[in-house]
C-alpha cells in the first residue's frame, strides 16, 4: 500500500528487537520508545516545508533555509503514545502537544474516548498522531475522526509495531493519512494482541502489570 512506510533502518530495527524482548524493564523500554519516535520522526518528517531567510555569518550575508510556516503538533493517543512525545521534542523542540485519550475495551476491543484537547489552529498544522501500537485499528481510526472533527486536515500517523488487520481498517478509514510504522507484524491473536509484537505496551510504559 502506497500510504504506508515501513521504516527499515537497522537502528530502528535492532531497537524494536530490544523492545520486544520481555526481560526488557519499564525504565529501558520508556528509553527505547523515545530513541525509536526520534529516528521515525526523521523520515516522517522528511517533506516539511522550509522557507529562505537572510542571516549573517562570521565570514558573509547569506540565504539559509528555517522551517516554515505554523508549528508541528503532536498528538499522542493516552496512554502509550506519550512515550513517544519527548523522542520527537528532541528533533522539534518548537512542536505543540495535543492529547487524545482512548482505551480499548477489553472484550470488544472498541475504543472509547475520554479526554480530547489539541492545539489551535489545528486546521493550519501539521499533525503527527503517535501510538506505539496499530492492532486492530480501532484507536488509531477514532484518534483521527476526532482530529479531522476538530478541523485537523494535514495528518500523519506513527506507530512502533502494526498488525495488517491495523493497517487495512486505518488505511480503509483515512486513506489520505500517510502511516509510519517500525515493523509490520504477522497478526492479531484471539485476544487482540499484535503478535509477535510486544505484549501492552501501556503497561510496559508506565509498569502498571
Ligand atoms: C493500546 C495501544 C493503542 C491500542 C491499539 O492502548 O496503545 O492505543 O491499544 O489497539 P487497537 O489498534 O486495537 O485499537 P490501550 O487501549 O491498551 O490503552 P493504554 O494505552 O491506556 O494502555
Ligand atoms: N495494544 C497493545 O499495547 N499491544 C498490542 O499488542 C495490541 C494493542
Amino acid at each position: 500500500m502506497d500510504n504506508v512506510t515501513v521504516l527499515s533502518h537497522p537502528l530502528i530495527q535492532h531497537k524494536i528487537t530490544l523492545l520486544r524482548d520481555k526481560r526488557t524493564g519499564s525504565k529501558e523500554f520508556r528509553e527505547l520508545v523515545e530513541e525509536i519516535a526520534m529516528l521515525m520522526g526523521f523520515e516522517a518528517m522528511r517533506d516539511l516545508p522550509l522557507e529562505n531567510i537572510e542571516i549573517e555569518t562570521p565570514i558573509t550575508t547569506c540565504t539559509a533555509k528555517v522551517l516554515s510556516g505554523r508549528k508541528l503538533a503532536l498528538v499522542p493517543i493516552l496512554r502509550a503514545g506519550l512515550g513517544m512525545v519527548n523522542g520527537i521534542l528532541a528533533l522539534v523542540p518548537s512542536a505543540k502537544v495535543g492529547h487524545i485519550g482512548l482505551y480499548r475495551d477489553e472484550k470488544t476491543l472498541e475504543p472509547h474516548e475520554y479526554y480530547c484537547k489539541l492545539p489551535k489552529p489545528i486546521d493550519e498544522r501539521l499533525i503527527i498522531v503517535l501510538d506505539p501500537m496499530l492492532a486492530t485499528g480501532g484507536s488509531a481510526t477514532a484518534a483521527i475522526d476526532f482530529v479531522k472533527q476538530h478541523g485537523g486536515k494535514n495528518i500523519k500517523f506513527m506507530c512502533i509495531i502494526s498488525a495488517p488487520e491495523g493497517i487495512r481498517r486505518l488505511s480503509e478509514a483515512h486513506p489520505d493519512v500517510p502511516i509510519y510504522t517500525g515493523c509490520l507484524d504477522e497478526k492479531l491473536n484471539q485476544n487482540g494482541y499484535i503478535v509477535p509484537g510486544l505484549g501492552d505496551a501501556g503497561d510496559r510504559i508506565f509498569g502498571t502489570k
